[in-house]
């Protein structure tokens, strides 16, 4: 059995609640997350009031978001209009009341079986990356931890480039984007798996990249909203979602930090980049998200006889740092003058294997593939000549 599934359970009666935790408690395999907020679920069972519109425009909210992986829905009204716009919004189920315990339990099983004969449904994480100030190397972490990760399981890992400003992963990389948020917000109606795989960048390594907006001089049309639904797309095409989120705390930031599973802020043993991070940790507790275990420090440029040390710096953030990656100025200015991944400069420098190391850390097993079989036998054309044009 794969992971415990997570559950939320949404209502404004709390003797529904009651029941429907209990049963939920009594089934194998879920988890109740008892705590209201900003943290993501697996499945979302909400109760419909009396304004059923309204409730459902909410849901689907909570879908485009990201915030849930499935929904089963639930109501004193059972009218078969209600059910035609669950079904519409994509609801996985819909349990009728007074609610008959069988039912439900049935239908968690359902959805366990489903989720244990195909991992893949289950939402990919996304993880964020923001940088305590510019320049500190949030563009190289996201980028080398991406293809680190895409590379140690030959997976289905994507790459989002969040700079309105100054989107550098295209240089980094060494390509030009193709298309544009413009095309994409035209065509948002048709924004299927065909549409985005179009629309994203494939690089050599496996990655797919969406460039940021700002490459197209059309930032006006990069709204949160439209972001969030083609994160909510891009979360059932790829495993892992990495962003690299810069600098910037825009509304689109703000909302990107909401609905990411894990948060990295990257920092410098330096009292100027300390002390940022210590404000965003006080931000995030402020705003009640990230949640802070979602959040993690990363020491980027870490040289082992630094002024300040790891210990230093814990103690004055009030917070373990999760990663530290070492510096070396040569073979990251290289790769970005190059327009080549860390690992294509040296798969042995310590700096590349702190990159795979991290991934191994995010990713520790049990990764599911998205792709479809003909992109796994375009892969297999590809590594031919490596064997001798066998
Ligand atoms: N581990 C490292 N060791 C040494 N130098 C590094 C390391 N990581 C990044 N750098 C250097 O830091 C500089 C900035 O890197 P990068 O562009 O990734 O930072 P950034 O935070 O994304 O910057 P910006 O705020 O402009 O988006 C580059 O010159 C890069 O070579
Ligand atoms: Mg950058």
């Amino acid at each position: 059995m794969t992971e415990l599934v997570s559950v939320m359970i949404e209502s404004k009666n709390p003797g529904l609640v009651k029941t429907l935790e209990k049963i939920v408690a009594g089934v194998q395999g879920f988890r109740l997350m008892r705590e209201n907020g900003h943290s993501k679920v697996d499945l979302l069972i909400y109760d419909i009031g009396a304004d059923i519109t309204k409730d459902l425009e909410q849901v689907q909210m909570l879908m485009n978001m990201g915030m849930t992986g499935a929904v089963f829905l639930t109501s004193e009204n059972s009218d078969p209009s209600v059910l035609m716009q669950a079904i519409r919004i994509g609801a996985k189920e819909f349990i009728s009341q007074p609610v008959n315990p069988d039912e439900l339990r049935q239908a968690l099983g359902r959805m366990r079986k489903q989720l244990d004969t195909d991992p893949a449904r289950r939402p990919g994480e996304v993880f964020t990356f923001m940088g305590c100030k510019g320049g500190v190397g949030t563009t190289t972490v996201a980028v080398n931890l991406a293809v680190a990760l895409q590379q140690r399981h030959a997976g289905a890992v994507a790459l989002v480039d969040m700079n309105l400003l100054f989107g550098e992963i295209p240089l980094f990389l060494n390509f030009k984007p193709q298309h544009t948020w413009a095309e994409i917000a035209k065509n948002i109606t048709r924004l299927d798996d065909a549409f985005l795989n179009d629309v994203l960048f494939e690089h050599s390594t496996g990655i797919h990249v969406l460039p940021s907006p700002s490459m197209f001089n059309n930032s006006d049309v990069s709204s949160p909203q439209l972001f969030m639904r083609i994160l909510s797309h891009m979360r059932q095409m790829f495993d892992y979602i990495i962003i690299d989120g810069g600098n910037s705390l825009s509304d689109m930031s703000l909302k990107t930090l909401e609905v990411s599973n894990r948060v990295f802020l990257v920092s410098l043993l330096s009292l100027p980049c300390l002390s940022n991070t210590g404000k965003l940790l006080r931000s995030f507790e402020t705003w009640g998200y990230p949640p802070r275990d979602c959040t993690d420090i990363i020491i980027n440029r870490h040289i082992k006889d630094s002024e300040i040390s790891i210990q230093d710096a814990e103690k004055s953030i009030n917070k373990k740092i999760f990663w530290k990656i070492p510096n070396d100025y040569a073979s990251t200015m290289s790769a970005i003058n190059q327009g080549i991944p860390l690992s294509e400069v040296g798969l042995q420098s310590p700096v590349t294997r702190s990159f795979c190391d991290f991934a191994g850390e995010l990713a520790p097993g049990g990764f599911t593939h998205k792709k479809t079989e003909k992109e796994f036998f375009k892969k297999l054309w590809l590594l031919k000549p490596m064997f001798g044009g066998v």
